[in-house]
């Protein structure tokens, strides 16, 4: 039996089988609890060396089968090692670090500028109602300056905002004016039926800027979009305003930088202008002001509108629009990994 069972022992490899020989030589069943269980049938004069060398045995069983399964684990253990070596030697991966998409650096700078001059930032939903894309910022739903965007619609009352204007008439509603002046920059994704092509995207980035006070003037707007204009163009542009239309503002105006690339002079990019047109802006509507239970004859204010592609089309030298939503590596890297 001591024989036998050492064997079988030594020769289970695993876990499961140590276990089993365990069973059959130690456990309820095993020879040797039979014979401690037929004690009574042997001669009492024999019990108890028998009784001492079946203990004798279950022990050194219990013993073997304890060290095989020590070794059994160590193996296991051993195995895993090897197969977890790292060659500590070997030079290391390069960690391939993204780079922050153009538009973002624009917007992530113009932010912060903003911030730092006392503006909130705000964000209005990208499914817009006409009410307050529309509606609200005076243009009602026959008015001919609709078609100057054109909206994507979704049902008659929802639509993909074609500006981020809405969101003035957002603020405008909220804003308590006993606690102070509003000023705000809302940046924000807007979507148009443009066919698309290089200078053409039907979706694209806008911020828009409202600033509502008592005596505000068009002097403030000036001000405030040239040092804008300067701080993300670079302080040796020159700036103008021109005459526009724009149903929520009264006066519009758009903006123009001089250009980058003749510096004024007149080329083929500023179509022998020598500037180039950067974005709208003018001083609120009163109607936006009433609309959204702002007395006009006590606040007024100014609004702009920044197309943030095209700011970084312009600060770049970018040709084409759609390069900002291909994501081609080789077009994103090009911009630097610190801003
Ligand atoms: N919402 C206008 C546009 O998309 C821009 C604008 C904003 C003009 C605010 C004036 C004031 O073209």
């Amino acid at each position: 039996l001591r024989e036998k069972g050492l064997d079988e022992i030594d020769k289970a490899k695993n876990e499961e089988k140590l276990n089993d020989v365990r069973v059959k030589l130690t456990g309820r069943k095993s020879e040797l609890t039979t014979i401690l269980h037929s004690m009574k049938d042997i001669d009492p004069s024999d019990r108890r060396e028998v009784g001492q060398r079946v203990n004798k045995l279950r022990d050194l069983f219990n013993a073997k089968l304890d060290d095989a399964k020590n070794e059994i684990v160590a193996a296991l253990v051993e195995e895993q090692l090897a197969k977890e070596k790292i060659d500590v030697t070997l030079p290391g991966r390069e960690m391939h670090l993204g780079t922050k998409h153009p538009i973002n650096i624009i917007l992530d700078d113009l932010e912060k500028y903003f911030i730092g001059m006392g503006y909130k930032v705000v964000q209005g939903p990208e499914i817009e109602t006409d009410h307050y894309c529309f509606e609200m910022m005076n243009l009602p739903k026959d008015h001919p300056a609709r078609d100057m965007q054109e909206t994507f619609y979704i049902d008659s009352e929802d639509l993909l905002r074609s500006q981020t204007s809405g969101d003035q008439a957002r603020v405008l509603e909220k804003h308590d004016f006993a606690k102070g002046p509003l000023k705000m920059v809302g940046p924000g994704k807007v979507y148009r039926r443009d066919d698309d092509d290089a200078t053409h995207s039907h979706q694209f980035m806008q911020m828009e800027g409202l600033v509502v006070d008592k005596n505000i003037t068009m002097g403030d707007l000036k001000g405030t979009l040239e040092l804008m204009a300067k701080h993300i163009f670079g302080q040796d542009r020159e700036t103008r305003l021109r005459p526009s239309y724009f149903p929520f503002t009264e006066p519009s105006v758009e903006m123009d930088v001089s250009c980058f690339n003749c510096n004024g002079k007149g080329c083929s990019i500023c179509k022998y202008t020598g500037w180039i047109e950067v974005l709208g802006a003018g001083m609120v509507h009163p109607n936006v002001l009433e609309n959204a239970g702002v007395d006009a004859n006590v606040y007024g204010g100014f609004a702009f509108g920044v197309g943030l592609d095209r700011f970084a089309i312009l600060k770049y030298g970018i040709d084409d629009i759609r390069d900002f939503y291909t994501n081609d590596v080789r077009f994103l890297e090009q911009f630097s990994k610190e801003e």
